[in-house]
């Protein structure tokens, strides 16, 4: 939180996209026992998953354990977890399909109806965690949420919801509409449930040109976290593959950027100015690497933004699950011993 307001310390706060999960056999063990709908919609074991990783490693935050893909399944979308990840059953392609969407009930409990799992996380969490360390809330961005609903199950291209965008762009904006309104209110929900400061998860809008990022995401982004502002809490703008689109995302009103791992950080913030704060960016397959490989590239990193008060210590994108656990622990144990007045390598 300090970071986000940009106060001086002797390191960047760490926490890394999707921390609970797979690679840790804490997570694996009770992943045995329940699937992972149950896991996320059972506050008391989304609670546990959530603190993991904050209790092995020592994150600087916890980010509450759910899935952005509640939100439309709350409006009317059925929605199945498989082996190759999620998939929305009855894919919205056509005006009609779109009109039945609902407000979702965003305090019932019930996962076909609402969210109020996720508020009921955040607030065990809040309550339970040293104010010292910051309680993440999330949600999907309007675009994002829109091309898992277009395309069913998405693949890399997103070209249905694109062709939509071309074929009836009307329709994708009426889409867009209803997501935002449910989003809205649902990050103020997440804020007075305990989340100090929200994410919005907007993976797939780096698969647009800069003209149609500009038409179809940054105008929804604005209006939430425009929304979001008025609360005091600061927000983070998440878009993989978003090199082009850095001069936008900064007109989104987001307090930070978590930047993926494309272009080095350093030139972000030589691009962007002082002013906004940025998250990442290591690769996480950089994970991959023997540990001293990890610490070495850890530290470039935090050397490249020696000094920078509004910096948090990310990954580029969400870990992966295969990912070795000594990779995590050398990697935060870096960012831990690094201080800004020590000897550095660059
Ligand atoms: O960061 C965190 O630890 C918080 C929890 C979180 C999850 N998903 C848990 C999860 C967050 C913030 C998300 C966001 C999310 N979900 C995004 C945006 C960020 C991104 O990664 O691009 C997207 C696109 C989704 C949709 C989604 N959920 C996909 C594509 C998948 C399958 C991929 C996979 O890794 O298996 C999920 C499932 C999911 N969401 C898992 C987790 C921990 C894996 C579930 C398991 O263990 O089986």
């Amino acid at each position: 939180m300090r970071a986000v307001r940009g106060v001086s310390q002797d390191r960047p706060p760490v926490w890394i996209m999707r921390q609970a999960g797979r690679y840790l056999p804490e997570y694996q063990e009770i992943k045995r026992q329940h699937s992972f709908v149950e896991m996320c919609t059972t506050p008391e074991i989304a609670v546990e998953v959530s603190l993991q990783p904050y209790r092995r490693f020592g994150f600087d935050a916890v980010i509450v354990f759910y899935d952005i893909l509640f939100v439309p399944e709350a409006m009317g979308a059925p929605l199945q977890f498989t082996e190759k990840g999620p998939v929305f059953l009855r894919p919205l392609r056509e005006a009609r399909e779109i009109e039945k969407l609902h407000s979702p009930d965003l305090e019932a409990t019930d996962p076909q109806r609402g969210t109020g799992a996720v508020l009921e996380s955040l607030k065990a969490l809040r309550a339970n965690v040293p104010s010292k360390d910051a309680v993440l809330g999330f949600a999907g961005a309007p675009f994002t949420l829109a091309a898992y609903l277009v395309e069913g199950n998405f693949q890399r291209s997103g070209e249905r919801v694109r062709r939509m965008m071309n074929e009836e762009p009307d329709v994708l904006h009426a889409l867009l509409e209803r997501l935002t309104v449910a989003t809205v209110d649902y990050l103020l929900l997440q804020v007075e449930a305990g989340a100090d400061a929200v994410q919005l998860f907007d993976t797939w809008a780096g698969l647009l040109s800069v003209d149609d990022f500009r038409d179809f995401a940054l105008p929804y982004q604005q209006r939430i976290f425009s929304a979001v502002r008025a609360t005091g809490a600061p927000t983070i703008l998440y878009v993989n593959g978003s090199p082009h689109l850095l001069a936008s995302l900064a007109e989104s009103g987001a307090t930070g950027l978590s930047v993926d791992w494309r272009q080095p950080l350093a030139d972000v913030r030589r691009l962007l100015g002082s002013g906004i704060v940025l998250q990442g960016n290591l690769d996480p397959l950089k994970l991959f690497s023997p540990p001293a490989k990890v610490r070495e590239m850890t530290q470039s990193l935090l050397d490249s933004m020696a000094g920078d008060s509004r910096y948090v210590f990310n990954l580029g994108h969400g870990i992966h699950r295969e990912t070795p656990v000594e990779s995590v622990e050398a990697l935060v144990a870096t960012v831990q011993a690094w201080n800004k007045t020590a000897n550095r390598s660059g």
